[in-house]
């Protein structure tokens, strides 16, 4: 079975009846109302996605990560969880606080302060991102941050409302489900996109190796022009049900937001996985990138830099669909030029989708278009 990362699973989850103490009193702390974005990564925190964190992370762990991509224990990490408060809070605010944090109006979780410190936003997108560019939707971000971040260990009290239930599966459940399965190795397949047939040949690839695959979509704010989390969810459950065998694969979420981090992403993207229990994770072409921000396959040299992660890497060439060969391939297997190519590019996919019109069946499968058509507006706005 995959270790988790750094060793242990996190379970900041309260018992039911130390839930029931602290609901007892908890008019007593002061509050901070936290968004969708954050509530769902509160949540990571407790169930393990985000072993071995604990919480939001203190400034010795953020400048650890800021400055080498490792934690202050060395433990591979890419980009800190942060939560940020508004001055006003932040000056009523000390270490040894507690601050309950909610959502929708309901008590989510207990942030024990350990530290308080400010967020040098240029650092850290310089560190993280690569960019200053605002045109960075992760910068863009970070830029609209409050300047005070506060550190520590949370424990959460009430899980979030769930809107895809069935999909949703916490790292201790897609643990037991693979050894119910018998899956030794695992492949995961991150996701942000509806898939096209380049990314079904990407994750059959892989499978071909291994016991069984994730495909883990993941859920969450994404920028304007990609696609609604429903009809991501909703086209996989087509492809899944018409090309993959149900024996080897599994569909489940991941609720977080995308940062497009590129190759830091990337690292971030196979900690999780592997703490979902994954012993492989699939890395094409720009994961995670955005625009031109990255190089094509940045994301996966960044993996020379840590032989010690715990999850084995697959790296796959661009694939496309070549009328030579009459089959998808990718440069490595495939010695006709580019121009007998027909590349999978997601705008071209999207702008055709847009007015209505299937793609041809060479590059997404017609099950998927139909979802993705029928969805008046697919598209984040
Ligand atoms: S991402 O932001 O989640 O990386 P996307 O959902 O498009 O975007 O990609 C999911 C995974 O498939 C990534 O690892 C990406 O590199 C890979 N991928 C997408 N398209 C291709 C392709 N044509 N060839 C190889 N890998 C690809």
């Amino acid at each position: 079975m995959q270790k988790p990362h750094g060793g242990k699973l996190v379970n900041r989850v309260l018992s039911e009846e130390a839930r029931k103490d602290l609901l007892g009193h908890i008019d007593e702390f002061p509050r901070l109302a936290v968004d969708k974005d954050a509530a769902k990564d509160i949540e990571n925190i407790a169930v393990g996605v985000f072993s071995p964190l604990q919480g939001f992370v203190c400034k010795e762990d953020y400048d650890s990560i800021i400055h080498r991509s490792r934690l202050a224990n060395d433990t591979a990490w890419t980009i800190p969880l942060t939560l940020d408060i508004e001055p006003a809070l932040a000056n009523r605010l000390t270490i040894g606080d507690k601050l309950l944090l909610t959502y929708n109006n309901e008590p989510l979780a207990l942030l024990y302060i350990e530290d308080k410190y400010s967020l040098n936003k240029e650092e850290y997108s310089k560190n993280v991102f690569g960019t200053t560019s605002p045109d960075h939707p992760g910068v863009s971000k970070i830029n609209n941050m409050n300047e005070t971040l506060l550190g520590g260990p949370i424990d959460l009290i009430n899980k979030t409302p769930k809107e895809y239930y069935k999909y949703s599966l916490a790292p201790i459940e897609t643990r037991i489900l693979f050894e119910e399965k018998g899956w030794r190795t695992i492949v995961a397949f991150q996701t942000r996109n509806t898939p096209h047939i380049g990314h079904e040949y990407v994750q059959k690839a892989a499978l071909t190796f291994v016991d069984g695959i994730l495909i883990n979509p993941l859920i969450g704010r994404k920028k304007s022009g990609d696609f609604k989390d429903e009809v991501i969810l909703k086209s996989y459950e087509v492809l899944m049900e018409h090309y993959f065998l149900k024996e080897n694969s599994l569909l489940a979420i991941l609720e977080t937001e995308m940062r497009y981090g590129g190759p830091k992403e990337a690292i971030f993207h196979a900690i999780m996985r592997k703490n979902f229990g994954c012993t492989h994770f699939i890395v094409g072409r720009d994961h995670a990138g955005v625009g031109n921000f990255y190089e094509p396959f940045a994301a996966q040299e960044i993996f020379d830099d840590f032989p010690d992660l715990g999850i084995t890497p697959l790296f796959f060439r661009s694939f496309s669909y070549c009328k030579k060969c009459g089959s998808v391939v990718n440069e490595k297997i495939c010695p006709h030029p580019i121009s007998d190519h027909i590349m999978f590019k997601g705008t071209e996919i999207r702008n055709l989708l847009q007015k209505g019109e299937r793609p041809s069946e060479l590059l997404v499968r017609p099950e998927v278009a139909d979802i993705i058509i029928q969805n008046k507006n697919p598209f984040v706005d």
